[in-house]
């Protein structure tokens, strides 16, 4: 097991406690933490990405086959942009959920602004332990949870449990450094270049450490297609995008 770093910043928190096993540990300290940045989150995710995670939105989105008239849901939604680019795609309505209060309080006047109040609805719950009977989703979708939940194949069953037979279930996820020559750049931009973005940006170096140090808990692009066709979803593709430093996996629940 990797040893992160020691950090001091204004959180006062340390992004450790999401290394050392503890689901329910981690799951507070994940929690917590999203709590604290809700307010520059979406800055931050345009100032590390360069606006890009916009379209590998809409892609995911896409690819959730929207033609259906039942509901879609959104899991670990944060402030709701997966869930907004499924809302602009498909007639029937989309619930989008997460536990941390604040970024379902700024997606909630993200959708007033934007009209959208009326096609996406926000839920307060946990993605582990979804309040859902089974098969009532036409597609499921999340996007840059997997490394922050405290459990992916927990998760990705749950993702299954929830859709229809037939219904797709979509990841989106950062999954490290982009790979070959532009390795040791990619690797330095996570390690190095964020945390001080979040320092500066954010003001919680705590957070921005954790991210690139949680890429590393992340399984590769294989790994997760194993794990949703353990998870018992079939025709499972994935796309490669950012130079391999994120992927979308489709998963079909069997008829
Ligand atoms: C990196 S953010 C992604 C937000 C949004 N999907 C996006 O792509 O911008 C991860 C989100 O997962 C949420 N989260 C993590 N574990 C969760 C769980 N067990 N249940 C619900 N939400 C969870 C966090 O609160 C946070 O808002």
């Amino acid at each position: 097991m990797k040893t992160p770093s020691p950090t001091t910043d204004r959180s006062g928190s340390d992004h450790r406690v999401a290394f050392q096993g503890d689901a329910a540990a981690k799951a507070r300290y994940v929690r917590a933490m999203f709590g604290r940045i809700a307010g520059g989150y979406d800055r931050m995710n345009d100032l590390m990405t360069a606006g890009r995670h916009r379209a590998w939105k809409r892609l995911a989105a896409q690819l959730a086959d929207p033609s259906s008239d039942l509901p879609a849901l959104d899991l670990c939604c944060g402030t709701g942009d997966q869930a907004f680019e499924l809302a602009r795609l498909r007639r029937g309505p989309v619930l989008a959920i997460d536990f941390a209060a604040p970024m379902l309080r700024i997606a909630q006047e993200r959708a007033q602004r934007a009209g959208m109040a009326g096609a996406v609805s926000f839920q307060e719950a946990d993605a582990l332990c979804l309040p859902f009977p089974d098969a009532c989703f036409s597609a499921v979708t999340t996007s840059f949870s997997l490394r922050n939940v405290a459990g992916i194949a927990e998760f990705i069953a749950e993702m299954r449990r929830v859709v229809v037979p037939g219904g797709r279930v979509v990841t989106l996820d950062l999954l490290g450094a982009p790979r070959g020559l532009l390795a040791p750049f990619g690797r330095f931009y996570l390690s190095r270049v964020v945390p001080l973005i979040g320092r500066f940006v954010a003001g919680d170096s705590d957070a921005y450490t954790y991210l690139p140090e949680s890429t590393g808990y992340v399984p590769s692009a294989q790994e997760i297609a194993v794990l949703m066709e353990q998870a018992g979803l079939e025709r499972v593709s994935y796309r490669s995008l950012a130079l391999g430093s994120v992927a979308i996996h489709v998963g079909v629940r069997p008829l």
